[in-house]
């Protein structure tokens, strides 16, 4: 193996696959929205939209590969997500540590790494022990790094960051005139990935929901109508294909 690739290979954020299309998005990230409605068209319970919606996880995760596409990060439960019945909050808990349960192994087989990011103090003892197992049994590897945003809040990342930067001030490990752009991303929970290229929202909200604020600073979005469980590997090509045509600018004039 050429020593650039084992370089590479130990910082994530500089990785680059052979054959990727240089202009492709090499972090996806979406906002998968619409289980809901996608039920009550249906006349159905909103988890019966909730676990149609977990189904449809696998191909998309699937189809990153060939895309080259090599982070891809779901959002599952926002901190907000806690304000909705009991109900539906304990059904999408029960419904996590199924989910867990019944992919780790075609997960690891694949080739996926999975990551958690999100506070976990109000996950339930039993979901945390699977999210640690899942983390653990698929640390090897590398073929696509899925990261699943579980009781996650971009402001909530943000204060913990900052509260965990405050203590390494406070206890002399960092001088204050050197705090800049690039220390708070190493306090936050995606500190090991690269910033998503691409955010994709479904169900038709053109709106973030506390979702990766800082490291969305200079994505491209994609706000489609297609309700989460009706979203297909093929639209998923369709987003990625588009975002090659992209100028990115990141401030500066094009010469
Ligand atoms: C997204 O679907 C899943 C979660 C937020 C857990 P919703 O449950 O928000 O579906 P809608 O927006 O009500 O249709
Ligand atoms: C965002 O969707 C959170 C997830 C997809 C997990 P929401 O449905 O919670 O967002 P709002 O309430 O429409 O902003
Ligand atoms: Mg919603």
């Amino acid at each position: 193996m050429p020593a650039t690739t084992t370089t590479a290979k130990q910082d994530p954020a500089s990785d680059h696959i052979d054959g990727t299309p240089a202009n492709g998005p090499r972090h996806v990230a979406i906002i998968m929205d619409g289980n809901g409605r996608w039920a009550r068209m249906r006349g159905r319970p909103r988890l019966f939209g909730h676990h149609a919606g977990a189904r449809r996880v696998r191909e998309i995760v699937e189809a990153c590969p060939d895309l080259g596409v090599r982070y891809l990060t779901i959002f599952a439960f926002s901190t907000e997500n806690w304000k909705r019945t009991q109900a539906e909050v304990s059904g999408l808990m029960s419904l996590f540590r199924r989910y867990i349960t019944r992919e780790a192994r075609a997960l690891r087989d694949e080739g996926v790494r999975v990551r958690f990011i999100g506070d976990r103090v109000r996950l339930d003892d039993k979901l945390i022990a699977l999210m640690d197992e899942l983390e653990a049994m698929t640390a090897g590897n590398d073929r696509v790094h899925l990261t699943i945003a579980l009781n996650y809040g971009a402001r909530d990342e943000v204060a913990r960051a900052t509260r965990r930067l405050a203590e390494d001030v406070a206890a002399g490990r960092l001088d204050p005139g050197d705090v800049d752009v690039e220390t708070l991303p190493r306090y936050l929970d995606t500190r090991v990935l690269p910033d998503p290229d691409l955010v994709i929202r479904t169900s038709g909200e053109a709106r973030i929901s506390n979702f990766l604020l800082w490291q969305s600073a200079y994505a491209e979005y994609e706000f489609i109508d297609t309700l989460w469980p009706d979203f297909t590997a093929d639209e998923f090509a369709r987003l990625v294909h588009a975002f090659g045509g992209r100028e990115r600018r990141f401030g500066a004039v094009k010469a």
